[in-house]
């Protein structure tokens, strides 16, 4: 490798967005790195740009200005819109699976089929073009019972519906056009377990393991209160073993990558691969064509590998060639939210301690909503600064990251303490 050649961009502004950013940053080869559009944490590393990166014409003009060699896509959106194959068709590299294997996430449908034609192991389920349709099958079905708009909805079109009439209720939600028009409705069985998410790296030859963890959803602690991006997750997931680990690539991750195959389609990116584990058997509940968050801040720090050799594998089909090596440690992550969130919460309140964090050996503090204003730092967002750190206990790594927090005092910030309480014994 030559040292000091690669202008990299990053598509998007969160937590997972900083922490692929501090990753790549760490490379020898990197020499410059550009955020479209970042926050406050990747200015330290980057060059934030302020461009819509809805706006593929207006990136490509500006990827070719800057002459950047290589471009990594955060979230799903712009992979669903087709970014990927937009830029591929100008001969610019990118990082990410194309438009119709993005449907893997913007059309939970599509995967659905895939699961049906390939036996992958997932709720049994329904898909209905009407109302009527919908609230009939309701009537031969027990509660709880999952109702689901088809295309993306923010994480918000999924309903666990108690009994009928919430069942009703919510099919008329999607219906309606609550998360755009909705021509299908997808309605399954509720499956009782524990959730794990599961992640590879693929190029669209080779797949290679890139780590498993469990995310904390909901704003309170136990579990409880409303759904949120994630207010917290740890790696490794508790529930990983040799015979799990088998069974999900062979009866989950594998049947899909052929299913796209058999379409014509190879998978290169990140997959996210969120499952039900039931009794160590693996069921697909979704997929995610990314990186997780809080998931991939959880996940970096413990990658020995260089990040920017691994996704230029991918990008030339070489990923066999190249071995990925983790620290063997635990991690976990702690998010540091807006009060109100996922309500209403203030916007652009200073974040006034910020320097007093010290951050020791193992420990980071990627940057979500925050931006930066004559050297002062504000809130933006709902989830603001995630906390992560490194060690040999998932305890220890609680302790520091809750000093860490306490050191900076944020007023507007509250955050939840019970963290990976299934594998921290009091
Ligand atoms: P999704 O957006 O498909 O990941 O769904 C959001 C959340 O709803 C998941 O993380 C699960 O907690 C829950 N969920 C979705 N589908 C099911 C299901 N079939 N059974 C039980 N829980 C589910
Ligand atoms: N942490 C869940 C997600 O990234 O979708």
């Amino acid at each position: 490798f030559i040292y000091n050649y690669m202008k990299v961009g990053i598509i998007g502004s969160g937590g997972r967005e900083h922490a692929l950013c501090h990753a790549l940053h760490r490379s020898k080869e990197i020499k410059e790195i550009y955020c479209f559009p970042g926050n406050a944490g990747t200015t330290k590393l980057a060059k934030n740009i302020k461009i819509d990166f809805n706006d593929f014409e207006k990136l490509k003009e500006f990827v070719i200005n800057e002459k950047i060699d290589l471009i990594l896509v955060g979230p799903e959106k712009p992979l669903v819109d087709g970014i990927v194959d937009f830029f591929e068709k100008s001969k610019i590299k990118i990082f990410g699976p194309n438009k119709i294997a993005s449907q893997l996430e913007g059309s939970k449908i599509f995967t659905k089929k895939i699961c049906e034609k390939y036996k992958i192991p997932t709720a049994k389920f329904g898909i209905f073009q009407s109302i009527e349709k919908a609230n009939l099958f309701l009537n031969q079905n027990t509660f709880p019972i999952v109702v689901k708009a088809d295309g993306l909805a923010a994480g918000k079109g999924v309903y666990i519906c108690e009994n009928k009439i919430e069942a009703e209720n919510s099919i008329k939600e999607i219906f309606g056009g609550k998360f755009g028009l909705a021509k299908n409705i997808l309605i399954e069985e509720f499956l009782e377990g524990e959730e794990m998410s599961y992640f590879i790296v693929s190029d669209g030859k080779t797949i290679k393991n890139f780590q498993t963890a469990q995310d904390h959803k909901r704003v309170l602690e136990g579990d409880k209160g409303k759904n949120t991006g994630g207010m917290g997750a740890y790696s490794p997931s508790r529930l990983i073993n040799e015979d799990l680990e088998k069974k999900i690539m062979n009866k989950i991750i594998l049947p899909t990558i052929k299913g796209l195959s058999d379409i014509g389609c190879k998978y290169k990116g990140f997959l996210y691969a969120g499952l039900m584990i039931v009794k160590n058997e693996p069921y697909l509940i979704e997929y995610n064509v990314r990186m997780g968050d809080p998931e991939c801040q959880t996940i970096l720090p413990k990658l020995k590998s260089d990040l920017l050799e691994i996704v230029i594998a991918c990008c030339s089909e070489n990923l066999s060639n190249i071995e990925i090596n983790w620290f063997d440690k635990k991690s976990l992550c702690i998010v540091l939210c807006s009060r109100g969130y996922p309500d209403e919460y203030k916007k652009n309140v200073l974040i006034n301690n910020i320097d007093r964090i010290e951050l020791k050996e193992n420990e980071y503090c990627y940057h979500a909503g925050t931006q930066k204003n004559e050297n002062k730092i504000f809130s933006t967002g709902g989830r603001v600064l995630n906390f992560v750190c490194l060690s040999n206990n998932f305890k220890d790594c609680r302790e520091k990251i809750i000093n860490s927090i306490k050191s900076l005092d944020w007023k507007n910030g509250f955050f939840r303490k019970d963290i990976g309480y299934k594998v921290i014994n009091e």
